[in-house]
Order: C-alpha cells, then structure tokens, then sequence
C-alpha cells in the first residue's frame, strides 16, 4: 500500500507515520510545505517526504502518482496573517482533490471536526464544512472522520492541559464546566490506516470521539492527580476571554479569536460514534492521560 499524507509534520501526521513505521507493507510519501517542516519528520526506509507548497496541485499530483490513497491532514484552528481558514481548511483542502484527480488516486481521508458544518455561524466550523463538502462533491472515494480534541504527546489540546497542571492555578473558561470527548491520537492514527487498506467505495463521513465524556475541569483534575499536583481553580468569564481575545488577535492578526473560544467551550458532541465502522478498539481515557503524563515526565 502506498499513501500520501499532507500536513505530515503535525501532531497527527507524526503520530501516524510513527504508526506507519510499524508495518512493512506501507510505503508512504510525506508532503510538507518547509524545509524545516521537513526536518521534524523521520528519516527511514519507506518513507519519502517532498516539499511542496499546499497551493501547487501538480506539485501534489506528482507526490502522489502510484498512490492507492492521500490522507489530508493539513488544517488549522488557530489562524495567523499568514494562515487563514479559507486558505489552510478549505483552498488547501480543494487542491488536495485537484491533486488526486491529477494522479489519478482514487481514494482520500480528510480529517476534519467534529461540528464541521458548511453552514455553521462559526467561521472554524464552517470552513471545515466547507473543506468536507469539496471532498464530498469531487467524486472520489473518500472517507472522513471529524474529530474532537485530540490527546498525544504532541498535541495541542495535550500541550494546553499539561501548562494548565503545571502552574499553581488553573484559569479556567466559564470554569471549565463544557465537556470534551478526548480521542486519543493512536486511535486516530488506526482509524486512519484501516480506511486506507479498506478504500470502500463512495462517501463515508465519520464522527470518532474518545469512550469517555469528561468536563474540561475534570480533565485538568485528572491529569494534575495524575502528576501529584494540587491545583487552585480560577474561572474566567467567558465574555471577557472573547472581548480580550477580540483586540489582540485584531492586533497580531490571529492567535486565539472568539471563534476559537466558542470552539473550544462548545461541549463535543457525538451523534454517532464510528469507532466500530472504522475497526478502532478506543483507547480508555486513564490509559490516554497515563501516556500524557508519562511523555511530560520523559521531557522534563
Ligand atoms: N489536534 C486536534 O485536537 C484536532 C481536532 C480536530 C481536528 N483537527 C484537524 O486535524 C488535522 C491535523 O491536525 P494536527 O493536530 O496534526 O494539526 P497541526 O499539528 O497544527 O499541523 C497542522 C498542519 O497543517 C499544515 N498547514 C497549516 N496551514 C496550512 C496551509 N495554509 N496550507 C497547507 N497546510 C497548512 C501545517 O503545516 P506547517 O507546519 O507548514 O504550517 C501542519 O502540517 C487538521 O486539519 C486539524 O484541523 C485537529
């Protein structure tokens, strides 16, 4: 099996490759936009990386030619001058199936969000509804899986929770109360690979949520437990995080938005949780924040 994976530096490209690593029968091909992207990926047999920029299909195509699959993750939620929504969750999402109608690949993954909704009031939401929809109307085979937050060692949602057990208070949204389903980022990474051997034909559009629904605060709770912290808990207004948020990214051009705080204390939920269609056994939530806590101490 050969596949091709954008965005391969992110936190999930990285944890997918190490998944990768780990089956002989898998060639894959790593599409990075810098050099210095390239140089977080490892070096090994089986594996290509090509730098190419999101915006150059052809340059996609040829990283792609003999593929049996692309997996598209490249996107964001945190938006820079550089990096906005459209570009990086829905222009970078189109070219990538400009690309494999190019190479003639038949088949795409496209993480995307939970919430992804083409018509949602949130720019975020809608864009990743955006991005869904140009892999739904392209006419390849394609399988999406929208996600909650994600936890690994290397992701963002891991590295905010182990800064928020580290200090002596945790300031907390609206006190923490919204709930998160955590996914644990291997069962993603399987989730992925077993759509990637299977390339069922048509659409398949999956939510994959963690086992367990948990509040924010009882995430911190746990993992400061976990660490042998104890923590004081400071609630922050919501309102005022969104009108402080408001200035600051209207001054830097991105950073954290009110479209990013309604994302982050929306409470995820799950309508039908696809672990089963997508052949993935969930990761418990002890055992995913034990391998935070144990990466956290490994880095110290
Ligand atoms: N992590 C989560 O909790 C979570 C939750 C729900 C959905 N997702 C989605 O899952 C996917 C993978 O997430 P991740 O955690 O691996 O993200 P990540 O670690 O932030 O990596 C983002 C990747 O997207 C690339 N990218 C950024 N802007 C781009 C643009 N304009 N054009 C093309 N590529 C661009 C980045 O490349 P550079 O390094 O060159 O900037 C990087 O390779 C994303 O679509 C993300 O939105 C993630």
């Amino acid at each position: 099996m050969r596949i091709v994976i954008t965005g391969a530096n992110g936190s999930v490209g990285r944890n997918l490759l190490a998944h990768v690593a780990k089956d002989a029968g898998i060639h894959a091909v790593a599409t990075v936009r810098s050099e210095r992207a390239a140089a977080a990926l490892p070096a090994r047999p089986l594996l290509d990386v090509r730098i190419v920029s999101s915006d150059d299909a052809d340059g996609l195509a040829r990283a792609m030619a003999g593929a049996s699959s692309v997996v598209h993750l490249a996107g964001i939620l945190i938006e820079s001058r550089s990096a906005t929504y459209e570009r990086a969750n829905v222009a970078a999402t189109e070219t990538a199936v400009d690309a494999c109608r190019l190479a003639s690949v038949s088949h795409l993954v496209l993480v995307s969000a939970l919430g992804a909704d083409p018509e949602s009031a949130n720019r975020y939401r809608r864009s990743k509804g955006a991005g869904e929809r140009a892999v739904e109307q392209s006419g390849l085979d394609a399988t999406i899986i929208r996600t909650p937050i994600l936890l690994g060692p290397e992701t963002a949602g891991a590295a905010a929770i182990m800064r928020a057990v580290s200090g002596g208070t945790a300031r907390l949204l609206g006190g923490g109360g919204y709930l998160m389903r955590p996914l644990d980022v291997d069962d993603l990474s399987e989730a992925i690979l077993g759509a990637c051997r299977r390339r069922l034909p048509g659409v398949h559009v999956h939510e994959l949520a963690g086992p367990e629904p948990v509040s924010y605060r009882g995430l911190i709770e746990r993992v400061a437990g976990l660490t042998g912290r104890s923590l004081a808990y400071q609630s922050v207004p919501i309102w005022g995080a969104k009108l402080a948020a408001a200035i600051t990214s209207r001054l830097t051009g991105g950073g954290v938005t009110p479209t990013v705080i309604d994302v982050i204390t929306t409470s995820e939920t799950v309508q039908h949780n696809a672990d089963r269609e997508l052949g993935v056994s969930l990761t418990p939530l002890s055992e995913t924040l034990g391998k935070l806590v144990a990466a956290w101490r490994n880095a110290a």
